[in-house]
């Protein structure tokens, strides 16, 4: 699968709501002065900025340059590392993730990374898409993928898993959960339908010539209007967030 490829400043014009909505994740990490802070999938650095002035120490790390200068440039410490492949021992009270951990496939090694990353009783508090996010965008994806075969092979680059599973990759890692849910959150697409798939989809479609990919648009966006566009509200997106606080043991 290619890699998605991101940009800061087209995230932070058009995905604002992504840090805008993270109030609930940040009320269950509640950073205390003094602590430090591992933010996992940092982006431009928004949250992990908002950390650090409640008096926290925060490292923000993400795969991509583009968001690590944007982070950098913000004033946060901020490196350029895969999730999968975390190399810190026992320094952080807290890792936290916010929209990040839905896009990193192989979440025995992304736990393993954070456990050791974790001093021991420190929390990984994190929220990220669940089962059944964004799934008739999903579907609608795959159906245009299916009647297209010259797009070749639809790869699905998320990870949306249920609470059972992952209170169970948690607890087989050496975490105890302290809270675990899913919840439905409808979130308002500011910058449309297109802005979004442009910006999120674009591993899935970056094989993809500009005819192809514009038929690709189209197709979907037809496909999910019924679901999620209406006159009121603009388009409004199926998330559905699985949110979480695990203690080390
Ligand atoms: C999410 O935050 O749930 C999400 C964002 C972009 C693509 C897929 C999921």
């Amino acid at each position: 699968m290619k890699t998605q490829q991101w940009s800061a400043s087209k995230y932070t014009r058009h995905a604002h709501f992504v840090s805008a909505m993270a109030t609930e994740v940040l009320s269950l990490l509640d950073p205390q002065q003094g602590e430090e802070v591992l933010d996992l999938g940092c982006g431009e650095g928004e949250l992990g900025t908002y950390i650090q002035g409640q008096g926290c120490t925060v490292v923000g790390i993400d795969a991509s340059s583009s968001m690590v200068a944007a982070a950098k440039a913000r004033g946060l410490t901020a490196l350029q590392v895969d999730g999968h492949n975390m190399a810190f021992e026992n320094q952080f009270d807290a890792v936290f993730s916010n929209a990040a951990l839905h896009w990193l496939l192989q979440p025995e090694s992304v736990i393993a990374g954070v456990r050791r990353a974790l001093k021991t009783k420190g929390r990984f508090v994190a929220e990220m898409g669940g089962a059944g996010n964004i799934a008739a965008l999903l579907s609608a994806m795959m159906d245009v993928f299916k009647a297209n075969p010259d797009f070749g092979g639809f790869q699905n680059p998320w990870y949306f898993p249920s609470v059972e599973e992952y209170q169970s990759l948690l607890e087989k890692a050496g975490f105890h959960v302290e809270s675990i849910e899913l919840a439905s959150r409808p979130t308002p697409l500011t910058s449309g339908l297109d802005k979004w798939l442009e910006i999120f989809a674009d591993s899935i479609v970056s094989h993809l010539s500009d005819d192809q990919k514009r038929c690709f648009f189209n197709a979907v966006k037809i496909k999910v209007k019924p679901a999620l566009y209406s006159e009121q509200e603009g388009w409004v997106a199926d998330y559905v967030r699985l949110r979480f606080k695990a203690i080390k043991l």
